[in-house]
């Protein structure tokens, strides 16, 4: 039984807070609202959960219809803070997606435990600064600790710094801007410090599914996202025989981007295969690993093998708010050299007021672009607890399994065609009506997609994949059952039996 110390130690009698030079007598008064506004909050939330298994997953209010709903000019007087609250669910309700719910299979998008959201709401009630040790000697030891038991999970070395970030495509730019610390140091320079220009441009290679935040990443690092050189990733993964020749061509020290789960088919590329080209590279290279939902396959000792390799990165991204089941928004980056982490985000002496000086030594916020930041920590923190190593490895290897059985029906049902293995969670498919040609079956995906989006039994995405529009489902929500797969296989069919052929779609 966890001790109540609120009352008991963490609070000062009048007498004390006055003191003896006589202050104010406490005012608990601007705190009493809080308790209405959050019972109204927890009602409509609690009505919305548990409801969210039988909500449409459709998309029901454009962009006109919200604009109706929420645009209007700022209020000149205020509202009471529980009215506030409610009447937003009630304007914003239809553009509300179950996207947390069981049915939606589109992008990568995950859900929340109820470990998770709890320990999201704490964290909006405590409101923490998790910049500094200084703010929050709490926060800064809890993200720690997450970093620690994800590093456990998933195999990492256990020296490695890390941050928890706002999603993977932060989590990129992390080990990302720690890859550029890293080779200008070797070419003799301070990149954080001095910046890019009028330096010879560092060469980053990746393969053509280098996925879009990394590039946006490269971009917003000074490197340019069309700077990258790629090479063929047949299937999805890269070649290594074509990486180790595009590094030979490469004199200085470079970086090599991988995925660990490619976003359209879940294609792992060979880490092994691309340290081992790293290694090779005289000059030094420094691999970067995308894993946003991939790096999960190392939670479980039966697909860990597809991210083998991954313990030899210099950096590797993921994502919380997708397969840990956090809510947003939540990633974290790991990197092996922290030196290089923190020369990229030192504040440098331009912030005075910042070096209170921490009794670690150092503050979360040099390992990350901002300076305040979200306890993003604790809704980690409480579902790592709550679940435990056990409990992800059996979620994974559920996920895996609802991607392997839906994979397993595209195989078998007539009038649709699997586009790619399906290794981990993301399920890439079309629809092959007898009889149409390429461009026709690209138009019929298409307009496919729309209408299972409009029925509202589930939510799938298109993609373009090796030239062809198809369908993406993914399966990476806690709540997921073989149930939800079903439907998923029901409007599929729906879909493929009813809908006409392009020239009168
Ligand atoms: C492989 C990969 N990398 C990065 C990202 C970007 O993640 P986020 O949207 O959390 O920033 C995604 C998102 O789907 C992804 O699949």
């Amino acid at each position: 039984m966890i001790r109540p110390v609120i009352e008991t130690e963490h609070s000062l009698s009048p007498t004390a807070l006055a003191g003896p030079g006589g202050g104010a007598a406490p005012d608990d008064a601007p705190f009493a609202a809080v308790a209405s506004a959050l019972d109204r909050a927890h009602a409509l939330a609690r009505d919305y959960l548990t409801g969210l298994a039988r909500r449409p997953v459709s998309h029901r209010a454009g962009p006109t219809a919200m604009a109706a709903a929420l645009d209007e000019a700022l209020p000149e007087t205020g509202s009471d803070p529980a009215e506030a609250v409610a009447e937003w669910f009630i304007r914003a309700e239809p553009g509300i997606v179950a996207s947390g719910g069981p049915r939606f299979f589109g992008f990568v998008n995950g859900g929340a435990t109820p470990a998770a959201l709890a320990g999201d709401w704490l964290a909006s009630a405590i409101d923490q600064n998790a910049g500094m040790w200084l703010s929050s000697p709490a926060a800064a030891q809890t993200e720690l600790t997450v970093l620690r038991w994800l590093k456990e999970l998933f195999g990492l070395p256990p020296n490695w710094s890390g941050a928890l970030t706002s999603g993977a495509t932060m989590a990129n730019l992390v080990g990302l801007a720690a890859a550029r610390q890293w080779t200008a140091a070797r070419l003799g320079f301070d990149a954080a410090a001095d910046g890019l220009g009028g330096r010879p441009p560092i060469a980053v290679v990746s393969s053509t599914e280098i996925h879009a935040s990394a590039r946006k990443a490269l971009a917003t690092l000074g490197f340019g996202r069309d700077a990258v050189r790629t090479v063929p990733a047949p299937g999805g993964a890269i070649d290594p025989a074509a990486l180790a020749a595009a590094l030979a061509d490469v004199t200085d020290p470079a970086i090599v981007v991988a995925n660990a789960g490619e976003v359209n088919t879940g294609a792992f590329d060979d880490l092994t295969a691309v340290a081992d080209a790293c290694a090779a590279h005289p000059p030094g290279a420094w691999l970067h690993v995308d894993g946003a939902f991939g790096l999960f396959a190392a939670a479980s000792p039966a697909l860990a093998h597809l991210a083998k390799g991954v313990e030899r990165a210099d950096s590797v991204a993921a994502d919380g708010h997708k397969w840990l089941n956090v809510p947003y928004d939540s990633g974290f980056a790991f990197v092996r050299d922290t030196d290089a982490l923190r020369g990229a985000f030192a504040t440098g002496s331009a912030a005075a007021y910042l070096a209170a000086g921490s009794d670690a030594g150092w503050d979360p916020h040099t390992h990350v672009p901002e300076m305040s930041r979200r306890f993003r920590g604790l809704a980690a923190w409480c579902a790592l607890k709550a679940y435990g190593r056990d409990g992800y490895r059996a979620l994974v290897e559920r996920c895996v399994g609802n991607a392997s059985s839906f994979a397993r029906w595209v195989e078998s049902a007539p009038g649709l065609e699997l586009m790619a293995p399906a290794p981990l969670i993301v399920v890439c498919f079309r629809f092959a009506p007898d009889g149409l040609g390429p461009a026709e079956t690209d138009a019929f995906n298409r307009e496919a997609v729309a209408r299972l989006q409009a029925d509202g039994r589930v939510f799938v995405t298109g993609t373009v994949w090796n030239g062809r529009a198809c369908v993406r489902a993914a399966f990476d929500n806690w709540a997921t059952g073989p149930g939800d797969v079903e439907t998923l296989q029901a409007a599929v069919a729906d879909i493929g039996r009813t809908m006409p052929p392009p020239s009168s779609c």
